[in-house]
């Protein structure tokens, strides 16, 4: 399922480049591209949970977690101003500091979590795992919207 929502995420991406879209068209995929990033943080996640288990090679975390950390750093561009739509508050363009510290937190805890599955240390992936699923729930708290859609 988050596969499927991936890839077409993608496809919308790519689709960005061909056409000339409206405004509101343009405002909407840029929704959809930062949603399509949201599926990408899940998919890893369960990357890294695979590799820690018997369903995929230990060193898969590595790549899980690496991905991971990038698709953090992409989230610091994800929200321009005039993208507000899905279920993004408005808080993200009115209180942008304190969204960026949240924006921070998962690249800082991705990036532990890279280094963390380097060392093949089992107890330090789940601790530092632990730690980035925190920071999908603080953001989420504050900045997603929970009834909407
Ligand atoms: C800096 C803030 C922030 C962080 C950190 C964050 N999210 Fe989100 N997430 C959001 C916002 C805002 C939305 C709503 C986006 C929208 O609909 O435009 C969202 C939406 C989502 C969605 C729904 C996507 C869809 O298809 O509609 C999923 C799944 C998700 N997040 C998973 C995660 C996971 C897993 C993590 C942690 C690994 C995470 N998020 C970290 C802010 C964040």
């Amino acid at each position: 399922m988050a596969s499927i929502s991936l890839f077409a995420g993608l496809a919308l991406v790519v689709g960005v480049g061909l056409g000339a879209p409206s405004v509101l068209e343009a405002q909407e995929e840029v929704v959809e591209y930062r949603q399509s990033l949201m599926q990408a943080f899940r998919m890893h996640m369960g990357g890294v949970g695979a590799a820690m288990g018997d369903a995929a090679p230990m060193g898969h975390a590595v790549h899980h977690a690496r991905a991971f950390n990038g698709m953090a750093q992409a989230l610091a561009n994800a929200f321009p101003t005039g993208s507000e739509g899905g279920r993004a508050v408005a808080a993200i363009w009115s209180d942008r500091d304190g969204f960026m510290d949240r924006v921070t937190a998962i690249q800082t805890a991705t990036a532990d979590l890279v280094e963390a599955a380097e060392s093949g240390n089992a107890e330090a992936v789940s601790a530092a795992m632990q730690a980035v699923r925190g920071t999908c729930g603080a953001c989420h708290q504050t900045y997603r919207d929970p009834a909407s859609q």
